[in-house]
């Protein structure tokens, strides 16, 4: 190999404080695994003899311990970018010491080559293969990282020795051209491929090659619990309702869901129904069930970001890759959450939320409208885009002391106009084509939770006239309850 084999700590050598670094992966899935944790070691001992060292971070979303994770205890990050998720990160964010921008995942790339954001110094690039003329076959997952390269000014690899079976073809690179020069993105089914499966960089930009030795350690999510069980088997009803409706195609659409059980839920729930005819995946990540779900022939195909999926799945990859190039595509998130494709293909979105209110606005990344959890991460992408666009939460959280349906969010990320169905393990709310007082008597019939409901009939009742019947004082008092009290039921309308 015509590039020098160097140390992590070597690597750690060329990041300076105030570099922007991009990062391969989507998250913990081709996140780079051995030199961030070098760069906090050096963030460290810069820090003990008082002198400044802090990156920006720039990845595909969310990465692992071994990457967010030590460098926000070294509080090493000035600025992360689009979606994280580790609590250590959100502890620096939410006290400030991080300046974290929530980003739509399928924006970074595009804002990035229009020099929103400045210069990319360095990217690290985990690779399953790297050839002498710059040619990469990527890892588990690809995220941003195709713009990051092309825009880096040096190149770091982490050669994965743990990916040495042949990953060539599993991967489907392309950046498209930007305004005013934009031309169609040539998606038209999940399984088109549109770009090379190696990430071409140039030669000369690549400073040296880590080796590391260890698989992307998603952890495999816990089992699924009733209130899991109950929103899963609400959504499949809803959908396989609407397949005899008509208003779902009898051959189905593409299904995008988040990560966790309820995702799990559902794909199980479909696959299980007989009158659901085999599916494909169009989303940003692909988890243990889909690859189930691909073994059994209920997943025809996958087109994704990232393979997020635990060590026991990813061996199991390796081993059968064959069987599985012919049914996963991993993508940039720039096409794989692409607005202009989720709304071609029709994709039937499911995301999750923090909170929804009586008139069907979501809150998905703000707990209690102040701190910071993950971020919007695709769910932006593919609501705002989508065929069907469900958005599911548990009625109550907290033993009840929390309701998850509120008299108005406490923060906005996706709303009205993006959501079409509310699920919770309640019910479903359908609120295509109601107005708002409409949608609030679905909600609260449908999805609030029993103890809620007469609570939240009594906030509409204050509510002070106008198209969406709002108090504008009472219209946090369940949260400025929780804050008060500890507890929403407590909260007594007889003060506004
Ligand atoms: N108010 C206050 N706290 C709340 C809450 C609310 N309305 N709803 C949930 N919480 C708390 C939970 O109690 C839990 O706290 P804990 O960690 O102390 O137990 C925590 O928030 C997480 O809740 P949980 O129900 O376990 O969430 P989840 O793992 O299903 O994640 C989101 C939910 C919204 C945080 C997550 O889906 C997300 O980050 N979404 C945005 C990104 C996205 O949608 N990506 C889409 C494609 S992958």
């Amino acid at each position: 190999m015509r590039f020098p084999i160097i140390t992590p700590q070597e690597a750690a050598d060329l990041f300076h404080d105030g570099d922007n670094v991009g990062l391969s992966g989507f998250t913990a899935s081709g996140s780079p695994k051995v030199i961030p944790g070098a760069i906090a070691e050096k963030a460290e001992r810069l820090h003990a003899e008082g002198k400044p060292f802090k990156i920006n971070i720039f990845s595909g979303a969310s990465t692992s311990d071994s990457c967010d994770g030590v460098l926000a205890r070294a509080n090493a990050i000035g600025i992360r970018t689009p979606y994280q998720g580790h609590s250590d990160l959100r502890k620096r964010i939410n006290a400030h010491d991080c300046h974290y921008f929530d980003l739509h995942l399928s924006e970074l790339s595009q804002k990035i080559r229009y020099g929103f954001y400045g210069d990319i110094d360095i990217a690290i690039i985990e690779a399953s293969d790297v050839k002498d003329d710059g040619t990469i076959v990527l890892g588990m997952g690809v995220g941003n990282i195709p713009t990051l390269a092309k825009m880096a000014k040096k190149i770091v690899i982490e050669l994965n020795e743990k990916l040495h079976h042949n990953l060539y073809g599993l991967h489907d690179i392309y950046i498209p051209m930007d305004p005013p020069n934009r031309d169609v993105i040539p998606v038209f089914h999940p399984n088109d491929r549109i770009g090379e499966p190696v990430l071409k960089v140039d030669p000369d930009k690549i400073v040296g090659v880590v080796l590391s030795d260890s698989l992307d350690g998603v952890s495999p999510f816990t089992a699924p619990d009733e209130v899991t069980n109950h929103i899963g088997a609400n959504v499949c009803s809803f959908l396989i309702n609407e397949m005899h409706a008509g208003r779902i195609p009898s051959t189905f659409l593409p299904i995008q869901s988040g990560v966790g059980n309820v995702a799990n839920a559902v794909l199980y729930g479909l696959a299980d129904a007989k009158e659901i005819p085999d599916f494909s995946m169009y989303t940003e990540v692909i988890q243990d069930a889909v690859i189930d779900l691909m073994k059994r022939g209920r997943c025809k195909f996958g087109s994704t970001s990232s393979l997020t999926i635990s060590n026991e799945m990813e061996q199991d990859l390796i081993d059968n890759i064959d069987f599985f190039k012919e049914r996963v595509v991993i993508r940039p998130v720039e096409i794989s959450n692409n607005p202009e494709v989720i709304r071609r293909l029709g994709i039937i979105a499911m995301n999750t939320a923090l909170e929804a209110d009586i008139f069907g606005n979501v809150n998905s990344t703000h707990v209690t409208g102040t701190k910071m959890m993950n971020g919007i991460g695709g769910s932006g992408d593919f609501a705002r885009n989508a065929y069907l666009a469900i958005f599911s939460c548990p009625s109550v959280t907290k033993g009840g002391k929390i309701s998850n349906i509120v008299p108005m969010v406490s923060h906005l990320d996706h709303s009205e106009h993006s959501v079409d169905i509310l699920v919770t393990d309640q019910g479903v709310a359908d609120l295509r084509g109601k107005d708002p007082v409409q949608k609030a008597e679905e909600i609260i019939n449908n999805c609030a939770h029993p103890m809620y409901r007469e609570l939240l009939r009594d906030y509409l009742k204050l509510g002070l006239g106008g198209q969406t019947p709002h108090n504008l004082h009472a219209a946090l008092s369940f949260h400025q309850e929780f804050l008060t009290s500890g507890d929403m039921r407590n909260v007594d309308f007889a003060k506004y």
